[in-house]
C-alpha cells in the first residue's frame, strides 16, 4: 500500500509483504502494524540510546549494497557537543568494517515523529551514499515517509566538487 501525502514529493508508505515476509507470516503471527524490517531494526536499537539530556531517542538502520544491516543510536555527552547521532554511529560501524556502498536507511525516534537525519548527518551520509538512496522515516505503526538523500540534501559538496575545483586551477 502506498499513499501519497500532501507534502509534495514526500511519500507515505505502509510495508507490503515480500516473499520473505510472506514466509514469515506463515510460520508465526505477524502483527498488522509491522513496518518493514529495516524500520524494526532501527526501533530495536532505540533501547541502547544514551539520552540523559534530551531524552530523545534516535535509532538508525543502514543497509549495505550486499544486504548487511548496521544499526546506531544516539549517544549523548555531558558537554552536549560531543553527542553522537544515530546515523553517524551506524555509518561509522559499517565503514569501519569495509563497507562503502549503501542502498537504504531507516530512521526512527522514540516519539515516532517521522524524524529525519539532521543536516550534519545528511552530509555524512552523502560521502558514501548515492543521491537516489531512499531514507525511510518512521511515523509510527506501519506508516513511514520516504525521501531520497538528494531531496534531503540537494547540491551537496562532494569529492567531485573538490576534484573539479582542482582541475579549474590547473
Ligand atoms: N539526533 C540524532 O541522533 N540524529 C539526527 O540526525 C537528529 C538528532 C539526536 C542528537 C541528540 O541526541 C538528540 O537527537 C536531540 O537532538
Ligand atoms: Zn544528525
Amino acid at each position: 500500500m502506498v499513499a501519497h501525502s500532501q507534502y509534495g514529493r514526500r511519500t507515505l508508505c505502509a510495508y507490503s509483504s515480500t516473499a520473505t515476509a510472506y514466509t514469515l507470516e506463515r510460520t508465526r503471527p505477524t502483527p498488522s502494524h509491522m513496518p518493514e524490517p529495516l524500520v524494526t531494526q532501527a526501533r530495536d536499537v532505540l533501547e541502547h540510546a544514551h539520552v540523559p539530556y534530551s531524552e530523545y531517542r534516535v535509532g538508525a538502520a543502514l543497509r549495505t549494497a550486499d544486504g548487511e544491516v548496521f544499526v546506531g543510536c544516539n549517544i549523548e555527552n555531558a558537554n552536549y557537543s560531543n553527542s553522537l547521532h544515530a546515523e553517524e554511529v551506524a555509518i561509522a560501524e559499517a565503514v569501519k568494517q569495509g563497507h562503502r556502498e549503501f542502498d537504504r536507511l531507516a530512521v526512527t525516534s522514540g516519539a515516532r515523529d517521522g524524524v529525519t537525519p539532521c543536516g550534519m548527518c545528511r552530509q555524512t551520509l552523502a560521502e558514501f551514499c548515492d543521491p537516489e538512496m531512499v531514507v525511510v522515516c518512521d511515523e509510527g505503526g506501519e506508516e513511514t515517509t520516504e525521501y531520497t538523500l538528494s531531496e534531503l540534501l540537494p547540491n551537496t559538496i562532494s569529492f567531485d566538487t573538490l576534484e573539479a575545483a582542482k582541475r579549474d586551477e590547473e
